[in-house]
């Protein structure tokens, strides 16, 4: 096994980027999750004479794209037509540089999708079974349980999922649920016969966790469990303790990729089967259009396979997908997900039914020829291990403190001073003239290439340009430091090993900053004179004497603070108010006795854990300031157990104890449930102790 963070001549790169729903525009928390990593990282591999390739395509299939259909009155085809194209502008607007982008609505696809299935049924990878599900029947349709609403037997609170009551936390099934209701039609859906194929996760948990914990897989080395991200490896550790269920592979639905068995008509594959076959799908499609065997990037242990993906697609791709490919026994498994958490936007997640994003097209058409601005400002805050927070404060300084002030003015000195002292010219270089300054400055460049390709290799992008930038700032302290416009008046030798330094740096930024900024590392690489350089070129002598280098406008605008004012009033202006129907009416009135019988607490989760055989819920330990309980929470699918401890929360104290799936849940967690699903914790404010009583 080769080491995955220093270059190799011989092993290949096989990268995805998760296959982007065809429902809706790409915002920022998109690029900055799945998107821009992949770019940095092929970019760089490109550089460095990897043998890489990166995919994606979109998402077509699924209840996220039946649904938006429904909602728009149109047909699924034509929103994922739409969105396809849509996304594509968005992507191309922004320089990601798939070598193939895809889509899973294409024949070539349902057919390999399939040939995957068949060959799995053939293997007795599935169990099929027969029960009765919620049909729906004016939408003519079974529901997924997510789609069938009604009273929670447990607590009687209205609105419970057919998966969840989100009130109680109870799992349910939808059968379960009192005056169940659909909510494509709002019609009474019944009960009716189906078959189902699923996955029987549970058989497979033993080879996943020695292949999730120990990198290895039937005892050899799969991948590097070191470069694994810890909560990645922490989120499936915890469902694997929770024990695996098994999953339906087949949804009976209209729309999709036909189930390929006789008889199975109105059924489909899932989309979660489906699309991480598009990977596949897509390498094909290229290999096809360039004369390649595409087998060498799926089917060869030269090559490492790499997932980037948001947070809230861990477990398919490092559970579900391990397991389809090692049924199908022919592909090699996932040497690494490097999962991005989630960026929130002002203090707030991004959501595209609220409106809160930014989107990047519309960027584009506020910030013409600004890609790269927005992509070094996303790339410095990548939620590479825990969310992150996009501020349109924080973007226009770090465009005017680090883009414009440290970057852009460097550059701008270097390139203009040498056109004043030597016509443009590169001047010569003595090296026994350098003083300690210069030999520091040249020992960094001769380190920086190694060390910013070591944290892109490792997936650490935010050091990565931190690293990169150093070496822009050091040039920018250099150079004011050393003043050249002085020393030129008395000392021009001098001023000519100034010069040469300074320019190796410039020359040195255009290399190191290109996977970040390729835009202006490509103008630069013009204005030196070295188009096309790769990453080893990057040295500290790249730019000869005599050389011609021509001049550049300004890099980098400042951005006014009145455009930072301008984007939050559109943002604000455009937050979608819920619909009024999904805002639950208010419940019957209560006296101040009634309310005087809650006992709210302070408490703290000191330990969290999944519960086993049951997808929702989370088993929490809290320390109340009395005691410390064990509360059982329906939250389990909006938070991982290690993002729950620590936290302090509002805990209803005198719930009578209730026993769920065996376990005794001895209160409730406060959780505040917006219109649009997402759940957050009521937090009680900073200085607050286990124990406080809140009234
Ligand atoms: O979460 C999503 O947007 C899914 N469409 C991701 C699919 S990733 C892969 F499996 F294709
Ligand atoms: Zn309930």
């Amino acid at each position: 096994m080769a080491d995955p963070v220093s270059p190799s001549d011989t092993r290949r790169l096989m990268m995805t980027s998760a296959l982007p729903y065809a429902n809706g525009p790409i915002h920022i928390g998109h690029i900055a999750g799945a998107y821009l990593p992949g770019d940095i990282r092929a970019r760089f591999e490109r550089l460095s004479g990897t043998d890489v390739l990166w995919v994606c395509g979109s998402d077509e299939h699924g209840a996220a794209i039946t649904l938006r259909a429904k909602n728009d009155g149109v047909t699924p085809r034509e929103i994922v037509d739409h969105y396809h194209a849509d996304m594509q502008a968005a992507f191309h607007g922004l320089d990601m540089s798939f070598d193939h982008y895809s889509r899973t609505s294409s024949s070539k696809h349902h057919q390999i999708a399939q040939d995957f299935f068949t060959t799995l049924l053939k293997k007795g990878s599935f169990e099929v079974k027969t029960d009765a599900q919620f049909y729906d029947p004016e939408a003519s349709q079974f529901l997924a349980d997510r789609y069938i609403t009604g009273t929670c037997p447990k607590c009687e609170a209205p609105g419970a999922f057919g998966d969840q009551c989100e009130k109680c936390g109870s799992a349910l099934s939808p059968k379960e649920l009192i005056d169940p209701t659909s909510t494509l039609s709002g019609a009474t859906p019944v009960l009716k016969d189906t078959t189902l194929w699923y996955l029987p996760m549970g058989n497979h948990e033993d080879w996943l966790k020695e292949y999730i914990e120990q990198g290895t897989f039937n005892g050899q080395p799969h991948h590097d469990a070191q470069i694994w991200k810890a909560h990645v490896t922490g989120q499936c550790r915890s469902w694997i303790e929770g024990g695996l269920q098994s999953r339906a592979m087949t949804r009976d639905l209209d729309w999709g990729v036909p189930v390929p068995v006789e008889g199975a008509d109105g059924k489909v594959l899932y989309v979660w089967l489906d699309a991480p076959i598009g990977y596949i799908t897509a390498t094909m499609e290229w290999a096809e259009a360039n004369g390649k065997d595409w087998k060498d990037w799926w089917q060869s242990d030269q090559t490492d396979l790499v997932h980037y993906i948001g947070k809230d697609n861990i477990v398919f791709h490092c559970l579900i997908f391990p397991i389809l490919l090692r049924e199908h026994g022919d592909y090699i498994l996932p040497t690494n997900v490097p999962a991005n958490a989630f960026m929130n936007l002002e203090g707030d997640k991004i959501s595209t039914s609220r409106n809160w994003a930014v989107w990047v097209t519309e960027y584009l058409n506020d910030f013409p020829e600004k890609s790269d601005e927005l992509r070094y400002v996303l790339a410095s805050i990548m939620p590479e291990q825990k969310d992150s927070e996009f501020t349109w404060t924080d973007y226009r300084e770090r465009v005017n403190n680090e883009l414009a002030d440290v970057l852009g003015n460097f550059i701008n000195r270097v390139l203009v001073l040498t056109n004043k002292y030597y016509d443009g010219v590169a001047p010569a270089f003595d090296p026994h003239s350098a003083t300690e300054a210069e030999h520091a400055v040249l020992e960094a460049l001769r380190i920086a290439p190694a060390r910013v390709g070591n944290f892109i290799r490792r997936n650490r992008f935010r050091d990565a340009l931190q690293e990169a930038m150093g070496v822009a700032r050091l040039g920018n302290k250099y150079m004011t430091e050393q003043e050249p416009w002085k020393v030129q008046k008395t000392d021009p030798k001098r001023t000519e090993a100034i010069m040469h330094c300074c320019i190796q740096v410039a020359a040195n930024c255009s290399i190191l900053l290109e996977p970040f900024i390729p835009r202006t590392a490509s103008k630069l690489q013009e204005a030196l004179g070295i188009e096309g350089a790769i990453w080893n070129t990057a040295t500290p002598e790249i730019i000869p004497a005599g050389r011609v280098l021509t001049q550049l406008p300004i890099l980098f605008e400042k951005i006014d603070e009145s455009i930072v004012e301008a984007q939050l009033l559109k943002l604000h202006a455009s937050r979608a108010t819920e619909p009024e129907s999904e805002i639950p009416p208010s419940k019957p009135e209560m006296t101040f006795e009634d309310f005087q019988k809650l006992d709210l607490r302070v408490g703290e989760v000191t330990a969290c854990e999944r519960v086993p055989k049951a997808d929702k819920l989370l088993q929490l330990t809290i320390q109340t300031g009395l005691d410390e309980r064990t509360v059982l929470s329906g939250i389990a699918e909006h938070f991982a157990p290690e993002e729950v401890v620590g936290r302090r929360v509002t805990l209803l104290v005198n719930l009578a104890p209730r026993k769920i799936r065996g376990i005794e849940s001895q209160g409730m967690v406060l959780m505040a449930e917006s219109a649009d699903g997402s759940l957050r914790f009521v937090t009680p404010e900073e200085g607050t102790q286990p124990g406080d009583i809140i009234s």
